[in-house]
């Protein structure tokens, strides 16, 4: 008789495999491993807390889960669904789309400002007289809550967009100086639906190192997935087409492994 298989060996397998599965399969499967080991649950189970309890360091170092606004298992199911369904390495879900936005752009942003010694940090937060460099290029018609954040809220911490009509390429391509850290792209865009050309945007930023920031809440990666054009990082708020029945807020960021781990630190 075949010798049996141990979970562990048959759940990487499967892990293996998510990639390959339709769009369908993947909504289903995609995250979830069908025995976790601790309750041989088939779906995953919701894990209401937010500190774990370890023997030793070591143990804790082994597990990873530490406290869970950074890492909880059922988000981390939730992550690897999200990525997978992108096409992307790593996903980092939180509270609201406003909260991914918040995150993904500011931590791009701070990486103008150097570390510093404590003492010097009022030099830098929150400035009383922000210089004012634009760096970064918004379109001028897009989702009311981030237009807010990104016209009222960040000036006042030193960080200043241009609004252009971003369906203008050239305008694009003229708007992009050594100081833009990223495009935001929001396509389609809410409420006017304006689409905008992700992958033109990406090159376009790409030329000069920065970054290509793409808000697909409206279109849901079964629509469109822009890590595939070329975008460096990808937000959707849960609270829409993913949660599907309106009923509970959420937002994640979706991209490149390394740049994720930074950010859920940051
Ligand atoms: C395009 C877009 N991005 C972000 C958000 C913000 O998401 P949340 O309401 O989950 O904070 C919304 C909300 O309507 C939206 O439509």
């Amino acid at each position: 008789m075949a010798e049996k298989k141990p979970q562990d060996q048959i759940n990487k397998e499967l892990r293996e495999k998510w990639d390959e599965l339709e769009f369908d399969s993947q909504l289903i499967r995609a995250g979830e491993d069908p025995y976790p080991s601790t309750t041989h649950s088939l779906r995953v189970p919701l894990y209401a807390t937010k500190s774990y309890v370890y023997s030793s360091l070591t143990e804790l170092l082994k597990h990873h889960y530490f406290y869970s606004r950074t890492e909880n298992p059922t988000l981390f199911a939730l992550d690897k669904k999200l990525a997978t369904l992108h096409g992307g390495d790593d996903a980092i879900s939180v509270a609201s789309g406003m909260a991914a936005v918040h995150l993904a752009c500011s931590s791009v942003l701070q990486k103008r400002i150097k570390r510093v010694k404590p003492k010097n940090l009022s030099k830098y937060y929150p400035q009383s007289k922000p210089d004012h460099i634009p760096n970064f290029i918004m379109h001028k018609n897009q989702y009311t809550g981030t237009y807010r954040l990104f016209t009222n809220l960040y000036p006042q911490i030193g960080y200043k967009p241009k609004i252009i009509d971003m369906r203008d390429l050239n305008a694009v391509k003229k708007a992009i100086d050594e100081q833009t850290k990223f495009v935001f792209v929001e396509t389609p865009a809410n409420p006017t639906i304006d689409v905008i050309n992700i992958q033109k945007c990406a090159e376009l930023i790409h030329e000069i190192g920065g970054k290509c920031i793409v808000d697909n809440t409206f279109a849901s990666p079964a629509l469109q997935k822009p890590i595939k054009l070329g975008a460096d990082l990808v937000i959707e708020s849960l609270t829409k087409y993913i949660n599907g029945h309106g009923d509970c807020l959420g937002g994640a960021i979706i991209g490149p492994k390394n740049e994720l781990q930074n950010i859920r630190y940051f």
